[in-house]
């Protein structure tokens, strides 16, 4: 059964009828090099059957790590950066799982992502926060060599191991990392820490729902059953190239067609702010597949209403170069009442005894004609509600469309080539062995910037 529903009736003002129709032929082609194989990248295509071809051994062993875990830890650290850390992000948050962290009472341990910048702050606030509690470390990284986490794992390490000793240290500590290789990988045999393999064929941030997201979902009381089932569903869902009958290829289709009319800049929106994550997680989703060849839509993301007290004048009245994505909840996990009041001192007489779900839904509608009206294109995406099906359904739909809409714009959606730029010259200015040649030229050409 689905739980997302895509509406692009706003958009009529923008694109023609047969303007989507027209994408059919291209759509289908697109549809075959995913689905064959025969495109770029198709070594990076895992996600699309990933619902049935995970490994269900590991799955299990994920289950019993979270339960150790839960039992055993008051805190638990995930680190990782971009797709090794902002799926599982996301999805506590959609989930609601991370006010647990603040309650006295919590069933959960406190879950905690590092790894994801380079703040001495941070990772010290980290610290003074475990103190004396017990804990546990998820390391995750593909690649076993970003700098960022092996930072944070080699200082949370260093504490761990001052608690426990090493042997016991160990016990605590699991790898999230490649099948073979990689400087995690070698540490991780020869210290013994439980192992879970982030599979050849998914990219950093095409894997939320491989060990790399699941778990941390799991420990933080999120049920991976459940959400592999929503994922299962919308592998079923979103499996057929009919524009007519998939949505997922409605909202990819769409997209490109307004890319190609000067609509450059996509807003990925909500009216929760337990969904800010799900814009960032889709951010990188979107970015590192579509931003290449210079070309691509550039993605952003905007809370509402909050940021309707910020970029709202923007978007209402800056450059028409914007179109947005709202992604909408129809039955929030909790509602309130506005309550009455005797006297009408702050005017809000008119909404006694309304739901702010209603008045949520009534700033939603205003801003969609108001923009419309603005000369922004709106789509809405909406989702029954914030559970684990729902969002293992939600988390195809975007992968698939991402996916197929790199294709639509003639670029290999599953690489990312130019996130190693900025690495090379770091990697030249801190001296690292292996780029003596590098360190010689960025020295000359440092006085030219600082
Ligand atoms: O999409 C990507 O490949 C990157 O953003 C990675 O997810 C990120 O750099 C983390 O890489 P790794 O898992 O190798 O540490």
């Amino acid at each position: 059964m689905t739980r997302i529903k895509f509406d692009y009736s706003p958009l009529t003002k923008f694109v023609h009828d047969n303007e989507l129709s027209e994408m059919q032929a291209l759509i289908k082609a697109c549809d075959q090099e995913l689905r064959q194989k025969t495109g770029a990248g198709s070594d990076f295509t895992g996600f699309v059957d990933l619902p049935i071809e995970y490994d269900h051994e590991e799955f299990d062993r994920i289950k019993r790590a979270a339960k150790k875990i839960r039992n055993d830890s008051e805190v638990f650290v995930a680190i990782g950066i971009g797709g090794s850390y902002l799926g599982a992000r996301m999805a506590c948050d959609f989930l609601n799982l991370n006010f647990g962290n603040w309650q006295d009472n919590r069933k959960n341990p406190i879950v905690i992502f590092a790894g994801n910048s380079i703040s001495g702050t941070y990772l010290h606030e980290i610290l003074e926060l475990i103190g004396d509690k017990d804990f546990s470390i998820n390391v995750i990284s593909k690649s076993g060599t970003t700098t960022e986490p092996s930072i944070a794992f080699r200082i949370l390490k260093e504490k761990l191991i001052k608690k426990y000793g090493r042997a016991e240290a160990a016990k605590r500590i699991y790898a999230t990392t490649d099948r073979k290789k990689g400087a995690l990988k070698t540490e991780s045999d020869a210290e013994g820490y439980e192992e879970f393999v982030v599979p050849d064929a998914i990219g950093g941030r095409y894997s939320v729902m491989s060990a790399v997201g699941l778990l941390p979902i799991a420990v933080a009381g999120g049920n991976i059953d459940q959400l592999m089932d929503g994922f299962s569903a919308g592998r079923k869902e979103y499996n057929s190239f009919d524009l007519n009958k998939n949505e997922a290829y409605q909202y990819a289709a769409l997209r490109n067609i307004l890319l190609r009319k000067g609509y450059e800049v996509e807003i990925l929106e909500n009216y929760e702010p337990s969904l800010q994550y799900l814009g960032e997680w889709w951010k990188q989703l979107a970015g590192e597949s579509e931003g290449k060849d210079q070309k691509g839509i550039y993605p952003s993301s905007a809370n509402f209403s909050t940021d309707l007290h910020s970029l709202g004048q923007y978007i209402q009245e800056g450059r028409r170069f914007l179109f947005e994505t709202v992604v909408k909840v129809d039955h929030p996990r909790y509602d309130l009442e506005i309550p009455k009041e005797n006297d009408n001192l702050d005017g809000l007489q008119y909404l006694e005894g309304k739901k702010m779900s209603y008045v949520n839904e009534q700033a939603y509608r205003g801003v969609v004609i108001a923009h419309t009206d603005g000369g922004v294109p709106v789509m809405t995406i909406n989702i029954d509600q914030q559970d684990e099906y729902t969002l293992g359904q939600l988390i195809y739909f975007f992968e698939i469309a991402i996916g197929i809409s790199g294709y639509l714009n003639g670029v290999n959606p599953f690489n990312q080539p130019g996130v190693e730029a900025y690495k090379n010259n770091m990697f030249a200015l801190l001296g690292r062995p292996g780029f003596e040649k590098e360190t010689t030229e960025i020295k000359k050409r440092e006085n030219d910037f600082f």
